[in-house]
């Protein structure tokens, strides 16, 4: 066989094994706020009832980083310290758990978590120093 073939395929195998080791970098616009805006939006909007209880917009990469009235929701570096990773990711209180998912709003079909692929990426976005890329 042919050697430089051979180190094609070696080389391919390598990068492959790179890209699939770790996250590779989480965009807020192409992969964070597309979640934001179909889970959240509608109530974390201007005027939404989200915005009316806690002052947390997810209007834009600026109000999310305002986060609520009680100070930032997210904190660059730490998934764990951010509101906004312990709410959906079921590490608070269960009435505070985002979306809000009474049982009125389950047996409609609204208010279920996001899905663990969903939660992950926002999670790796705010560990990679929630930038706004
Ligand atoms: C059906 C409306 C609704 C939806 C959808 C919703 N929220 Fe909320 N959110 C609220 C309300 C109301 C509050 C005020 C707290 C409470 O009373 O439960 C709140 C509070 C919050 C807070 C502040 C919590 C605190 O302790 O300060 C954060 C952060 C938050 N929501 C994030 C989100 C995220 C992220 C999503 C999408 C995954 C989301 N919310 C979806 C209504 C909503």
């Amino acid at each position: 066989m042919n050697v430089k073939l051979l180190f094609g395929i070696a080389l391919i195998g390598l990068s492959l094994q790179i890209a699939a080791c770790g996250r590779s970098e989480v965009s807020f616009s192409a992969d964070v706020q597309p979640i934001l805006e179909v889970a959240c939006l509608e109530c974390h909007n201007n005027t939404g009832e989200g915005v009316a209880a806690s002052g947390f917009s997810v209007v834009d990469y600026a109000a999310v980083m305002k986060g609520t009235e009680l100070g930032p929701a997210v904190i660059p570096g730490s998934s764990m310290s951010s509101t906004l990773y312990r709410v959906i990711a079921g590490k608070t209180d269960p009435e505070i758990r985002m979306p809000p998912h009474h049982d009125e709003s389950l047996a409609e079909g609204r208010g279920l978590s996001l899905g663990a692929e969903q939660i992950e990426i926002i999670g790796a976005w705010i560990d990679q120093g929630a930038k706004d890329n």
